[in-house]
C-alpha cells in the first residue's frame, strides 16, 4: 500500500476585493465589529456572471495540475467539495471534467461544508492507497457571494464569507512515512440545523416540526421551493454563531490531537497547522490550547474571509508559495463546521 502525497497545489481568488466598509452600503455593521469578532478585513467576490464555483475551481486546478507536471488528461479521478454548487444537480465535478476536457473519469462531489476539503482529501487518499487511481484532483471551491442575505437581518453570516478555490493533485509515493500519514473524520448530526440552509430541499419541515404553511396538494413543487420561502428570506444560510463557536473550540483541538496521537507525535512536532479559516478568534483559541507558536499556525482569513471548502487548500497553497511548507515538514490540516462535521489530516510533506 502506498501513501499519497500532494504533488501539486493551486489556488484562485476573484479579482474583486470587498472591504468591511464596502458592506456598509447593504447592512448595518462596522469594520470594527467585523475585525474584532472575526479578524476579517476583506474578502473576494466572484464576477456575478462570468465566474462560477466551477470556473474558479478550473483556475486553481490548472495551477495544481501544472505544478504536478501533468496535463488535465492525466487526471484519473475528481473529488470536488463545495456547498455552493453551480447547479442543484449535477454536481460541480462533472462540470469541471467538461471544462478541463478531461477523459471520461469518475467525478465525485462531497457535501461536507467547512470540512469538505479534508473529507475529499481523505476519500482520495483511500483510492490512492488501494492503488485504484494514480492522479486524483481534489478541489474545494465556493461562490458564497451569490447566496447570502445582504440585509442587516443576515449580517451575522454574510460578513464572514468570501469566494475562492483551491486544488491539489494527489499521487502515490513510494517513500515510507511520507505524504498523508492519516485522516480522521467525524460528525454529529444532533446540531444539523444550527448552521444550515434548508431550502430548496425535501424536508417539508419534517425535522423542525414547524407547520407547513399554505400547503396546497395541487402544488407539491411549492414544498421544495416557493415564493413564500423567498418572501420570508428562508433561502439563505442561517447560523447560531455562538453555538458553532463553542463546539468548534472543543472539536478542533480534539481532532488535531487525534491525528498526532495516531502517529506518535505531539503538538510540538507540528511544523505548520493550517486550520479551516472560520474565524481568527477560533484559530487563536486552538493555537493557545495546543501551545503552538505563531510560526506553527497559518491564517489568511484577514484577506479572504471564510471560503468554506476552499479555505484550507487556499491557505495551504499560500503557505507553500511563501516557503512555509518545506520538504519533510509535518503539516496538520483541521476543519470544523456545518453538520456538525469535523476532520483532520496529518501530512509529512
Ligand atoms: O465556517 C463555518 C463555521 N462557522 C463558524 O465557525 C462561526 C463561528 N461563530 C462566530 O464566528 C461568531 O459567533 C460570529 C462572528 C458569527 C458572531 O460573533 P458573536 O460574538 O458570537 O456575536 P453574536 O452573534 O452573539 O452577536 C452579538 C451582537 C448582536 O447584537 P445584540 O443582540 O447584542 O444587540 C448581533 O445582532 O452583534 C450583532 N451582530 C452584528 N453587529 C454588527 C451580529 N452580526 C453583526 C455584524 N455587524 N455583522
Amino acid at each position: 500500500m502506498f501513501n499519497s502525497k500532494i504533488a501539486g497545489i493551486g489556488m484562485y481568488v476573484p479579482e474583486q476585493v470587498v472591504t468591511n466598509n464596502d458592506l456598509l452600503q447593504y447592512m448595518e455593521t462596522s469594520d470594527e465589529w467585523i475585525q474584532e469578532r472575526t479578524g476579517i478585513k476583506e474578502r473576494r467576490y466572484a464576477h456575478r456572471t462570468e465566474e462560477t464555483t466551477t470556473t474558479m475551481a478550473v483556475e486553481a486546478s490548472r495551477i495544481a495540475i501544472e505544478r504536478a507536471g501533468l496535463q488535465p488528461t492525466d487526471i484519473d479521478f475528481i473529488v470536488f467539495a463545495t456547498l455552493s454548487p453551480d447547479y442543484y444537480f449535477p454536481g460541480c465535478g462533472v462540470l469541471l471534467q467538461r471544462a478541463m476536457k478531461m477523459k471520461e473519469i469518475g467525478a465525485l462531489d462531497v457535501r461536507n461544508q467547512c470540512s469538505g476539503f479534508v473529507y475529499a482529501l481523505s476519500v482520495a487518499d483511500q483510492f490512492i492507497k488501494t492503488g485504484m487511481y494514480k492522479n486524483i484532483l481534489v478541489v474545494g471551491s465556493e461562490k458564497h457571494s451569490f447566496g447570502l442575505d445582504f440585509s442587516t437581518r443576515g449580517r451575522n453570516v454574510s460578513v464572514i464569507f468570501g469566494d475562492g478555490a483551491g486544488a491539489v493533485v494527489l499521487q502515490p509515493t513510494e517513500e515510507t512515512g511520507r505524504g498523508i500519514l492519516s485522516t480522521h473524520l467525524h460528525s454529529d448530526g444532533e446540531s444539523a440545523e444550527i448552521l444550515a440552509m434548508y431550502n430548496p430541499g425535501t424536508h417539508a419541515n419534517h425535522w423542525t416540526n414547524e407547520p407547513v404553511a399554505d400547503f396546497d396538494e395541487a402544488e407539491i413543487g411549492e414544498m421544495f421551493f416557493s415564493h413564500a420561502m423567498v418572501d420570508k428570506a428562508q433561502v439563505f444560510p442561517n447560523m447560531d454563531g455562538q453555538a458553532v463557536f463553542k463546539k468548534a473550540v472543543v472539536k478542533f483541538p480534539e481532532v488535531i490531537n487525534e491525528s498526532l496521537t495516531a502517529n506518535g507525535l505531539t503538538p510540538a512536532d507540528i511544523n505548520l497547522l493550517v486550520p479551516h479559516q472560520a474565524n481568527l478568534r477560533i484559530a487563536q483559541f486552538v493555537q493557545q490550547k495546543l501551545k503552538l507558536r505563531d510560526d506553527q499556525v497559518f491564517n489568511n482569513i484577514q484577506k479572504y474571509g471564510n471560503t468554506t471548502a476552499a479555505s484550507i487548500p487556499i491557505a495551504l497553497c499560500e503557505a507553500w508559495e511563501a516557503g512555509k511548507v518545506k520538504d519533510g515538514d509535518v503539516v496538520c490540516l483541521a476543519a470544523f463546521g456545518s453538520g456538525f462535521t469535523w476532520a483532520s489530516a496529518l501530512i509529512k510533506w
